[in-house]
């Protein structure tokens, strides 16, 4: 029988490189794009080059069995506010290089009637807060935008599954130190999104801690949460 196929969008990223290696341990073949392929083997994908997603996917030779999509960029507060440029282009890969990809790969998985697609969001999406408020406000579209994808191919076969990994020790937050406690490592990631994928699930945070974290968070009430500078 052949071997199932993995599509990784955003391959260079430190969490995709763990997700691959698992993918890779447990049979799948694996499709790799990223910006700047290095060899013949990698697809090349850019985020924000819209025009190109629909040959993207209309080239493919075969339609993967599961799409991870890994690319994105944070941008913090201060950098949103002094460079509302910076903010729209950060909007652009987070949150519409998601929706045009994924549009594409959803219909054809939908046509052939079977696949999965798993979506990296963000806790950051589950409430706006100062110190990300661009890339949290992405976030919370993509969040939105799997939610309604989900339930959308509900009866076209295809699955779709939103993780939100926490802080991850990766290049992106390599400037801003997390608490140890709440950091997890791209091999975790991988291995809880595996297990996620095995068992279906709609909704996946790696450490159980934080859903408890953000029902928290949510549900500060604003008067204190202006105040807090999170
Ligand atoms: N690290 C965390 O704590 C954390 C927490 C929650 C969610 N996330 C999310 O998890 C995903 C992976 O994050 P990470 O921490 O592994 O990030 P990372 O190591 O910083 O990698 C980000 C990747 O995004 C790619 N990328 C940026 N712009 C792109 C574009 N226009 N088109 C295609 N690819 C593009 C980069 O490609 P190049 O290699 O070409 O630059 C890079 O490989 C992201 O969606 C991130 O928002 C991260």
């Amino acid at each position: 029988m052949d071997s199932k196929k993995l599509l990784i969008l955003g391959a260079n990223s430190d969490m995709a490189k763990a997700i691959a290696n698992e993918f890779k341990a447990e049979g799948f073949e694996l499709m790799l794009a990223v910006r700047e392929p290095k060899n013949e083997s990698e697809l090349a994908f850019d985020a924000v080059d819209f025009a190109s997603h629909e040959a993207f996917v209309k080239n493919m030779k075969v339609i993967p069995d599961v799409v991870v999509t890994a690319f994105g960029v944070l941008i913090e507060g201060d950098e949103s506010f002094n460079s509302p440029q910076e903010s729209l282009q950060s909007t652009l890969v987070n949150y519409s290089g998601v929706v045009s990809i994924l549009g594409r790969l959803s219909k054809a998985m939908a046509e052939r009637g079977s696949g999965t697609i798993i979506g990296i969001s963000s806790v950051a999406g589950e409430r706006g807060r100062g110190s990300n408020y661009v890339y949290g406000s992405a976030k919370a579209g993509v969040t939105a935008y799997l939610d309604g994808l989900r339930n959308y191919l509900a009866d076209k076969g295809v699955h779709v599954m939103t993780v939100k990994p926490g802080y991850v020790d990766t290049k992106m937050k390599a400037h801003k130190p997390t608490p140890k406690l709440i950091t997890v490592s791209p091999e975790q990631v991988a291995k809880a999104i595996f297990r996620g994928y095995k068992s279906q699930k709609n909704t996946i945070y790696v450490l159980w801690m934080w859903r408890w974290i953000m029902l928290i968070i949510r549900n500060i009430p604003e008067f204190i949460f202006k105040k807090m500078s999170l």
